[in-house]
């Protein structure tokens, strides 16, 4: 099969080269999928670029993220499932095969059910954003009726952040920073929309959610002045991405506003956990609570390009274009 792969970290277009390989077979409780788009996130470029290095022995396929259909059953998975539509979650991490070739190989688990009423790019884009901002929110109780803050309201973990909580009937505030992506924010449901860089942020965030149950952060050094003025008892602040520079705890901030900081990431989330967050987004899909964001489509073919395309911070999502 035609494949994106690369054997050693190194900036994407020295590394990545595309590849006939072997087409993976499905072992027990495994399915095989023919790939139709590969979702591609940070993640998959900074474990490639070697910025947060990920075990490599001997290739790698990138790319946890897809959508496709289910084309080959290993033992033990029903074979009702040949032909079924499905998005993919982490289908790299710790194994070879993930998304960007023409097949992949994951556990069944992680081959979930898409509704015919969701694209293939919504598909190939739901895992790594839409599981992260379900742990972000849900890993401290529901949130029916209560306030969240969703810091980036129009990044992919943003997007998908907002979505979830407003299906889980909480009322949502996200920041952005600027008009463009007030409009993304607002269209997934938010509720309000504040540009985080215009002074009085703070003050229109507390006035409208004077009790928020969450705050689902991207950039925890740059929002922690923020984040501590908005938040009181019972906040969990949710830190998600580690981009820039490491906060200095104002521990007093913290401790006035009895703050509580969680941190996640998708990688080491228990299993059990990341099994309910699939449940839910999957119950959010069906009841049709979750959309696209703006797609770029690359060939297979361009994959470096597509994840240089990712690095550079492009709004929406990159998808390769498998078949
Ligand atoms: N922990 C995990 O398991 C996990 C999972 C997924 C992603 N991540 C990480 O999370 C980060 C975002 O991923 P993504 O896929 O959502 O990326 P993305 O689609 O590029 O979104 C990032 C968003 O954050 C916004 N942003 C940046 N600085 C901000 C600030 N100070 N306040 C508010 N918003 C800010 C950006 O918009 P503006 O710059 O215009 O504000 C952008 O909309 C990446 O570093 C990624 O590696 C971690």
């Amino acid at each position: 099969m035609k494949a994106a792969l690369y054997e050693r970290l190194g900036a994407a277009r020295e590394v990545i080269r595309i590849a006939e390989v072997d087409r993976p077979e499905p072992g027990p409780g495994e399915v095989r999928v023919r790939v139709r788009l590969s979702g591609i996130n940070p993640t998959d470029w900074k474990s490639r670029s070697g910025a947060t290095a990920r075990p490599l022995e001997g290739f790698q396929i990138p790319h946890h993220d897809g959508a496709g259909e289910v084309d080959a059953v290993g033992e033990g998975v029903d074979p009702r499932r040949l032909g079924e539509r499905v998005w993919i979650w982490m289908a790299a991490a710790g194994r070879k095969w993930g998304t960007a070739a023409e097949w992949t190989v994951v556990p069944a688990a992680q081959a979930v059910r898409l509704p015919d009423s969701a694209s293939w790019e919504l598909g190939a884009c739901l895992g790594v954003p839409a599981l992260t901002a379900h742990r972000c929110l849900f890993a401290d109780g529901d949130l029916e009726g209560r306030s969240v803050l969703v810091a980036g309201g129009a990044g992919a973990v943003g997007h998908f952040a907002i979505e979830l909580a407003h299906h889980q009937g909480a009322r949502v505030v996200a920041t952005v920073s600027g008009d463009a992506k007030a409009q993304m924010a607002r269209s997934a449901g938010a509720d309000l929309v504040v540009n985080y860089r215009e002074p009085g942020a703070a003050e229109r965030i507390h006035s409208f959610a004077p009790e928020l149950a969450r705050v689902v952060e991207v950039n925890l050094a740059a929002n922690l002045h923020l984040d501590t003025s908005v938040a009181g008892p019972g906040t969990v602040v949710a830190v998600y991405a580690a981009d820039g520079a490491d906060p200095i705890l104002p521990v007093r901030a913290c401790m006035s506003a009895n703050l509580v900081l969680r941190f996640v990431l998708l990688y080491g989330v228990p299993r059990p956990a990341l099994l309910q967050a699939v449940a839910d987004v999957s119950g959010a899909l069906e009841a049709g609570a979750l959309s696209a964001l703006p797609v770029h489509r690359f060939p297979l073919d361009a994959c470096a390009e597509a994840q240089d395309a990712v690095e550079s911070g492009v709004v929406g999502k990159v998808v390769l274009e498998v078949s």
